[in-house]
């Protein structure tokens, strides 16, 4: 069966994994084809729209008005908004809630929420009657750009963050960018990392054109779906190449090894956000890499300044109530990072768009790197 679908104000991305392939659907607007779209891919399924107290509050009637528009059956759980929800007790209460409202094989889970919520619902989906299929409908940036394309799914364990979870790619990814109209500016700005992070990676025009169009990212208008769909072709050219994460996915690591840990010394709290944490830790592995000689220290200079302009931390001495000793950061990448002969992965760079998978990075140089930077003002 095909219903016609609306093409005039969408981006269609496409992620190409053989029988696992699906669409990222992008534009303003594209909430209210959910129920269309659903009943086209999956006709008769019903549904459970699993979101966020706060997603809830503004968005859940009209998601669930295109749902019912369609004639789909559908039901609903709400759970409380934030990362704590990534935790087994919240998992087992959505897995029973899904089994109580008698979701079959052929039914779909909805996640309609931020990162959180995706990766939550996402486990859910993978594991209740062996694996539900579900469709995506994420509602931050990071979850646009990011945590919504890949079938990366899961919850923290009390040994750390994603240490549970399942490889369960979504059929369909539908990113309405008017959801974003609502999101706290510091949540926005902080997803903003993760885009530009895909210029950083491997397509330098993209960040020259992310130096000079930023502003109307964030303003909401053609720019913002232009640079959604330009960073979820990256991730998903990335995810078709090495889904499992053997090899170059890893690249979309950038920033992370360091952002990982200063987001831990921070205490996984407001005093860091993730995409902040990825911001410094970007600018970290641009210094790390002009100390190495692989990159010119302007070129280095040039990142920092534009995560500055957009208002990102840059320096370690703006992360609000400080930060441990380079012994202690080094311990927290180390607990994060395989040492492998004594030697550290890390993601280094040759300049803008040229990123590349280091393997053998000396622990030691990492920490006096550290050190120094922690000295800085
Ligand atoms: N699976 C992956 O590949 C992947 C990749 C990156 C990150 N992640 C995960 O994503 C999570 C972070 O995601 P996040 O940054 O989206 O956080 P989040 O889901 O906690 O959302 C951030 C906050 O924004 C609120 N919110 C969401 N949408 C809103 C809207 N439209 N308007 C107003 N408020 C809204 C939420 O209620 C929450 O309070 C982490 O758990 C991280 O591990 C997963
Ligand atoms: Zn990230």
């Amino acid at each position: 069966m095909t219903v016609p679908l609306r093409t005039a104000n969408q981006i269609v991305v496409k992620v190409d994994l053989g029988p696992r392939s699906y669409d990222i659907a992008i534009g303003r607007g594209l909430l209210a084809s959910l129920g269309q779209r659903i009943a086209a891919l999956r006709p008769g399924a019903k549904l459970a729209v699993v979101t966020d107290q706060t997603v809830a509050r503004y968005h859940l009637a009209a998601a669930e008005a295109a749902i019912e528009s369609a004639g789909i059956v559908s039901g609903g759980v709400i759970l409380p908004a934030g990362e704590n929800s990534k935790s087994f007790a919240t998992y087992e209460q959505l897995c029973e809630s899904l089994i109580v409202g008698r979701l079959e094989r052929t039914d779909l889970v909805v996640a309609f929420g931020g990162g959180v919520i995706g990766d939550l619902a996402g486990f859910a989906a993978a594991s209740v009657r062996r694996g539900i299929d579900y469709v995506q409908v994420p509602t931050t940036l990071l979850a646009q750009v990011d945590s919504s394309v890949g079938g990366k799914t899961g919850i923290n364990s009390e040994h750390g963050k994603n240490l549970i979870g399942a490889f369960h790619q979504p059929i369909l990814v539908l990113v309405d960018t008017a959801l974003l109209d609502t999101l706290p500016e510091r949540e926005f700005r902080a997803g903003y990392a993760e885009v530009a992070k895909y210029g950083l990676i491997g397509d330098a025009g993209f960040f020259t054109w992310l130096e000079k169009h930023w502003e109307e990212i964030f303003e909401g208008g053609p720019a913002r779906e232009y640079a959604i769909a330009t960073s979820c072709r990256a991730k998903a050219t990335i995810v078709a190449r090495d889904e499992r994460e053997n090899d170059d996915r890893a690249l979309l690591n950038l920033g992370h090894t360091f952002g990982h840990a200063l987001e831990a010394a921070a205490g996984f709290s407001h005093r860091l956000l993730h995409g902040e944490a990825v911001a410094l830790g970007i600018v970290l592995a641009f210094a790390f890499s002009a100390r190495r000689g692989l990159v010119p220290e302007a070129e280095a200079a040039r990142v920092a300044r534009h995560f500055a302009s957009v208002g990102l931390p840059t320096r370690l001495s703006e992360i609000e109530g400080g930060l441990p000793d380079a012994d202690q950061l080094l311990k927290l990448i180390t607990q994060d990072k395989k040492v492998k002969q004594g030697k550290l992965t890390f993601i280094l760079t040759r300049g803008v768009g040229k990123a590349f998978i280091a393997p053998d990075i000396d622990p030691a140089d990492v920490r006096a790197f550290l050190a120094d930077k922690l000295a800085e003002k």
